[in-house]
């Protein structure tokens, strides 16, 4: 997977298992062979990358001068020369003189990783898709997949402040997919072709750009601690000036312990103060005044792969425990974060009576549920015997498992168990809703 043994790579190859097996990824295209760099979120990864795209919005929209947008995919191919994709957005590339792999060369330096022999002279690659926008296939009507979402921001700078009249500071907030022809696709949803990214535009005066630049970082950061990132896993990297991307004034990533690298880090999220590069070309390019106040504003952006952060927060999730001889495997998530907030179950599947009154408390909590918006958060399960169906949602990482037994027919009692210390506690069924909205804060 990777050529680095170090940090959580086996985490990393675990979670890769466990998604597939329980439902949350599975590989593109997979009865075809499959399709590098291309992946897809089932019944389960969906509800968490939900999740994840509600928490950034609610933690962006807090301030009303955050103003949401969700741009075309597709523009005008003068965006990409304005905001120096066109010329810039390349990764060094070289081929094997004998086996004709191509690799980018950053990552194997000298030789070809795969048979040794000589690589060619260096190129850049362009990593933008592209194709034609109508029936015909000639360089007039070339379009490009975006890269990145932010240029669907910049273009609509105007539109936002004519509109809706913002004074300094206000941001504008974007998720959405990106594409990127990557020449090494790896490492499961860390480098994709097609991925989401959630992005924040923050338009600030030029004398203050270094102080929101800080306050940016600090929140970022606290938003992956508030989601129940362990510390030791996450932080900050700066980069130095030969690093920077050709759009940028400071960089600072927020780095987690993906374990594939040789001191384990690797880049999660970017926090670029990008001048004001791109409204200056912008309005260069299209003739329009992108000004804000008199002054061209300056952008902090912080960028983050939704992708990247959905593994991020699986992998740190994962744990293992060996209990009463048995290995448990525990998905730890946020409850947040969590696919299923609660399962229901009788404690037996074949007494008819237990799982009537089940039932009746399962569809009475998703109907609950349904008015926090969490009806597909409530499961059902009565496979197998009450210990595997225990297992089967710590492994999903449902935060309380809700059993129906005989005690509930006649006192209508039932037992919750939490998913991080497996204590059981009696609660009254007409109690719960209420347990659990307040354990979950909606
Ligand atoms: N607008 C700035 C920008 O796009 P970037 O550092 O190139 O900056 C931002 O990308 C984030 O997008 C990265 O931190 C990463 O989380 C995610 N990302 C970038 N390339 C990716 C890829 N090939 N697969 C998955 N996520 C990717």
């Amino acid at each position: 997977m990777s050529s680095y043994q170090a940090g959580n790579l086996s985490t990393l190859e675990k979670v890769v298992s466990l998604a597939k097996r329980r439902g949350f990824v599975f590989p593109g295209s997979e009865i075809y062979g499959g399709l590098a760099g291309t992946w897809d979120y089932g019944p389960l990864g969906v509800l968490v990358k939900e999740n994840i795209k509600r928490e950034w919005w609610k933690h962006m929209l807090r301030e009303d001068h955050i103003y949401p947008l969700d741009a075309a995919i597709l523009m005008n191919s003068k965006v990409w020369k304005a905001s120096g994709h066109l010329e810039h957005f390349s990764d060094p590339l070289a081929e094997c003189k004998k086996c004709q792999k191509r690799f980018r060369v950053d990552e194997v330096k000298k030789a070809c990783p795969e048979c040794s022999g000589e690589l060619t002279d260096v190129r850049q690659f362009n990593m933008m898709f592209k194709t034609h926008a109508g029936p015909a296939e000639d360089s007039s009507v070339e379009v490009y997949l975006r890269p990145e979402t932010a240029q669907g921001i910049f273009v609509n700078f105007k539109n936002i402040v004519d509109v809706f009249h913002p004074t300094f500071p206000f941001g504008i907030a974007q998720i959405g997919r990106a594409f990127r022809n990557e020449i090494t696709p790896r490492n499961f949803l860390f480098r994709s072709r097609e991925f989401e990214q959630m992005e924040l535009e923050y338009f600030v005066h030029p004398d203050k750009a270094d102080e929101y630049f800080k306050d940016i970082r600090k929140m970022r950061m606290d938003w992956f601690w508030g989601l129940g990132v362990r510390k030791e896993n996450i932080r900050f990297r700066d980069y130095s000036k030969d690093e920077l991307a050709h759009y940028s004034k400071a960089t600072t990533d927020i780095e987690y312990r993906f374990g594939l690298s040789e001191d384990g880090f690797s880049e999660l999220e970017g926090i670029a103060n990008r001048g004001d590069y791109d409204l200056t070309n912008h309005s260069k390019f299209s003739g329009e005044d992108l000004k804000l106040e008199g002054v061209t504003p300056y952008v902090i952006e912080p960028s983050l792969g939704l992708d990247r952060a959905f593994l991020a927060f699986l992998m740190d999730a994962y744990q293992e425990e060996e209990a009463k001889g048995e290995k448990r495997v525990m998905l730890k998530l946020h409850s947040k974060l969590a696919p299923k907030k609660v399962a229901v179950f009788p404690l037996l599947a074949n007494k008819p009576r237990l799982v009537e009154k089940a039932r009746a408390i399962f569809e009475t909590l998703k109907l609950e549920a349904g008015s926090w918006g969490l009806g597909a958060a409530i499961a059902w399960d009565d496979r197998g015997n009450i210990g595997k169906r225990y297992f089967a949602q710590d492994e999903i990482g449902t935060p309380w498992c809700v059993t129906a037994d005989f005690q509930t027919l006649e006192d209508d009692t039932v037992t919750v168990r939490e998913r991080d210390t497996t204590k059981q506690e009696r609660l009254a069924v007409q109690e719960l809703a209420n347990y659990f909205s307040s354990k979950l804060n909606v």
